[in-house]
C-alpha cells in the first residue's frame, strides 16, 4: 500500500468551465484516483478554485463586480459541474482561504530565509492611458526567441518559452492596442538559476514521465533566470515582510500562490477530517507519491517553478539553506500533462461563444457519456477534436450498443430464464477462455492506468466487451431451451465477464458501474461519489467545498465471483442513446461547430 496524492490543476474562477477544461486534468486524475484507491493504496486527491491575479481582477471589472465576487460566484458553479462529473477530490477548496494565505506566506517567508527569493528592480508595464498596471498576459507582441507574432508578456505559446513582458518585441495591449509604458518597479524574484544543479540532478531520475514533458522540461532547465513572483496589483496575497506587507498595489503573483495550493489545501483537508499532521503521509514520507495532473500550458509551473519553490522551502537548493516550517517536502512524482481539446478543429474560445460548457453538458447528457468520451477520444497525447456527430457515434455504437446492451441482454436473459444469476456446470472451451481474458485484463488495464495511458486501458476493457458481445452471438443462449444446464453456463460466464467487465470500467464510469452492481443485484455503495460540503474558517465566509467518504466504497480491483441464486430483475437500459439528429445539428443551446 503506498500513499498517493493526486493533485489537480487548480481553474481560475472567472468563468464557467467548458469540456475542454475537464478533459485535460478534471477526468484523467479522478480515473487514476479511483483506480489506485480500488487497488488498495491510500489516495489524497485536491485542488481548488485559483482566485487571484489578472483572470479574476479582468473579469471582474467586465462584469462590474469586486474580484471577491466574482471569485464567489464562479467558485460556487465550478464546484457543481466538478461534483456534477463525479471528480472524487477528497478536498476541492479555493485560493481565497486563510488557510491558503498562512500557507504561501510562510513558504515564502521560508524561501527568503534560505537566500532563494531576491528583491531588485524590473521594468513594469503601464497603460499610458489609464495609468494603470498592465498585466503580463495582456500585453502581445513578437516572440524574441522564436519570432512568433501572438506572444503573450508571461509566455510564448508557438516555442514554449518563458517571456517577460519587457522582452516582447513590438508590445502593445490586448485591451486596447496601445503600446504599453515601462516604469522600474520594485519585485521579488525566485532565484531559478540557485535550483539548476539540484534540480538537474532531480529530473535526470524522473524517466518514466511523458517524454514531452521531459523534453519540455530539461530545456527550460538549461536556461533559467530568475522569475518575478510579485506584482503591481491590489489582488492577491500580501507579501509578509515589514516594509511590503502593507502596500496597496504590492502582492504575490498568482501563479506562485497557486501553485502552492496544493500543499495548503492538503493541511486544509487534514485539519477537516480531525487529524492536523495527517497531510505528512503524503508529503514527508519519501516513499509517497505524487501525481500531478494539468494541460500542456501549465507545464513549466509544475515541473520547474512548483520543484524550485519546494527545494528552496527545503533548503537543499545549490547553496543550501534550512527546511522550512513543513519540513522536506517531496518533489513531483509524475507530472502528467495532456494537450488541447478543440471543437471542429478549432480551440474553444469563450469570448466568441465557442463553447460547451460542462454544467450545460451534464444537464442534457448526464457524466458517464461524458466520461467516456474524454476517455476513449479525449487529448491525452495530442490534441483532439470534439464534434457532435463523434459524441453521438461514441455514445450510441460504443456506450449503448457495445457495453450497454451486453449488460442488458445478458441480465434480460438471466432473469427471463432463471430469475436470478445462475449456476455454471462444466466449462466449455469458449467460456474458459472467454473468462480467462477477462481475468487478464485486471494486470493490463491497471498497468496502463498506473502509468496514466487511459486510452489504452480503456480499449482494452472495451475490447473484452466486445469479446463477450461475441461470446454470446456465438453460443446463442436463446436457442438452448432443450439444454438448459448449457444454457446456463453461457449465462453464467457472460454475466461473470459484465461484472469484470464493469469492475475494469468502474474508474472511468463510476455511476453507471453502480448502475450495473445493483442491476446483478448487490446493495451498498460500489463507487462512491463526491458530495458539497458548506464550511467556513472562523471570522471568514463559508464556502462550498467538494469532498466524499470514498473509503466505504467497496470496488477493488479484481475479478469476483458472481454471486448464484442472487435474484434478478428485469433491467432497465444502462445508458440512454442520444437522438440520431444529435450528430447533425448539436443540442439548442450548444453550436454545431465553430466558424472562425
Ligand atoms: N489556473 C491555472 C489555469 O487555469 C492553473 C493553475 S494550476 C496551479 O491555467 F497549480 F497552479 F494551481
Ligand atoms: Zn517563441
Amino acid at each position: 500500500m503506498t500513499s498517493i496524492l493526486t493533485l489537480v490543476a487548480w481553474p481560475y474562477a472567472n468563468g464557467p468551465r467548458h469540456i475542454g477544461h475537464v478533459s485535460g486534468f478534471g477526468v484523467p486524475s479522478d480515473v487514476f484516483s479511483r483506480y489506485m484507491r480500488m487497488s488498495g493504496h491510500d489516495v489524497l486527491m485536491v485542488s481548488g478554485t485559483d482566485e487571484h491575479g489578472t483572470p479574476i481582477s479582468v473579469q471582474a471589472d467586465s462584469e462590474g463586480v469586486t474580484p471577491r465576487e466574482l471569485a464567489d460566484k464562479y467558485n460556487r458553479v465550478i464546484v457543481e459541474d466538478l461534483q456534477g462529473l463525479g471528480l472524487s477530490y477528497d478536498l476541492f477548496t479555493r485560493t481565497t482561504t486563510q488557510n491558503h494565505y498562512r500557507v504561501v506566506q510562510d513558504i515564502f517567508t521560508a524561501l527568503h530565509k534560505n537566500g532563494y527569493v531576491i528583491a531588485k528592480g524590473q521594468k513594469s508595464a503601464i497603460s499610458p492611458s489609464t495609468s494603470r498596471t498592465l498585466p503580463d498576459r495582456f500585453i502581445e507582441g513578437t516572440c524574441p526567441i522564436c519570432g512568433y507574432d501572438g506572444a503573450r508578456g508571461d509566455q510564448c505559446d508557438n516555442c514554449g518559452n518563458q517571456l517577460d513582458p519587457v522582452d516582447l518585441i513590438n508590445p502593445r495591449s490586448k485591451i486596447n492596442g496601445e503600446t504599453p509604458k515601462f516604469v522600474e518597479s520594485e519585485q521579488f524574484f525566485l532565484d531559478l538559476p540557485a535550483f539548476s544543479q539540484t534540480l538537474g540532478t532531480w529530473l535526470a531520475t524522473r524517466s518514466d514521465w511523458r517524454p514531452n514533458v521531459l523534453k519540455f522540461s530539461a530545456n527550460l532547465l538549461g536556461d533559467l533566470k530568475p522569475r518575478a513572483i510579485t506584482r503591481d496589483l491590489d489582488w492577491g496575497v500580501p507579501i509578509p515582510l515589514d516594509g511590503w506587507r502593507d502596500q496597496p498595489m504590492k502582492r504575490l503573483y498568482v501563479w506562485f500562490d497557486a501553485v502552492i495550493g496544493y500543499l495548503s489545501a492538503s493541511v486544509e483537508w487534514a485539519r477537516r477530517s480531525g487529524e492536523a499532521d495527517a497531510w505528512k503521509k503524503w508529503w514527508l514520507d519519501p516513499q509517497a507519491e505524487s501525481y500531478y495532473f494539468m494541460g500542456k500550458d501549465n507545464i513549466v509551473f509544475h515541473s520547474v517553478i512548483w520543484p524550485s519553490i519546494l527545494t528552496g522551502h527545503n533548503g537543499t537548493g545549490d547553496h543550501g539553506g534550512e527546511a522550512g516550517p513543513f519540513g522536506r517536502l517531496n518533489l513531483p512524482t509524475e507530472v502528467v500533462s495532456s494537450e488541447y481539446l478543440t471543437m471542429s478543429g478549432s480551440k474553444f474560445s469563450t469570448s466568441r461563444k465557442q463553447v460547451i460548457y460542462v454544467g450545460d453538458f451534464l444537464k442534457e447528457f448526464g457524466p458517464d457519456a461524458l466520461r467516456y468520451f474524454i476517455a476513449v477520444a479525449g487529448p491525452e497525447n495530442q490534441d483532439s477534436d470534439f464534434t457532435w456527430d463523434e459524441f453521438a457515434r461514441r455514445t450510441n455504437f460504443e456506450l449503448a450498443n457495445e457495453w450497454g446492451n451486453l449488460v442488458n441482454r445478458s441480465i434480460s436473459m438471466a432473469h427471463k430464464n432463471v430469475g436470478a444469476i445462475p449456476a455454471g456446470a462444466e466449462l466449455a472451451g469458449v467460456d474458459a477462455e472467454l473468462l480467462q481474458a477477462s481475468r487478464a485484463a485486471f494486470a493490463t488495464v491497471g498497468d496502463s492506468l498506473r502509468r496514466c495511458r487511459f486510452k489504452q486501458a480503456i480499449s482494452e476493457a472495451m475490447r473484452i466487451a466486445g469479446l463477450a458481445n461475441k461470446y454470446l452471438s456465438e453460443s446463442e443462449p436463446w436457442k438452448l431451451k432443450d439444454d438448459p444446464a448449457r444454457r446456463d453456463t453461457v449465462l453464467h460466464t457472460a454475466l461473470q465477464v459484465v461484472s469484470d467487465v464493469n469492475t475494469l470500467l468502474t474508474p472511468f464510469m463510476p455511476h453507471a458501474a453502480q448502475k450495473v452492481r445493483e442491476a446483478l443485484g448487490d446493495e451498498g455503495v460500489w463507487a462512491a461519489q463526491p458530495q458539497i460540503n458548506i464550511v467556513g474558517e472562523a471570522g471568514g465566509p463559508d464556502y462550498p467545498t467538494i469532498g466524499g467518504n470514498y473509503a466505504a466504497e467497496q470496488a477493488r480491483w479484481e475479478s469476483q465471483p458472481i454471486k448464484v441464486g442472487k435474484p434478478l430483475a428485469k433491467p432497465s437500459p444502462i445508458f440512454a442513446k442520444v437522438d440520431d439528429t444529435l450528430g447533425k445539428t448539436g443540442p439548442s443551446w450548444a453550436p454545431l461547430e465553430i466558424n472562425g
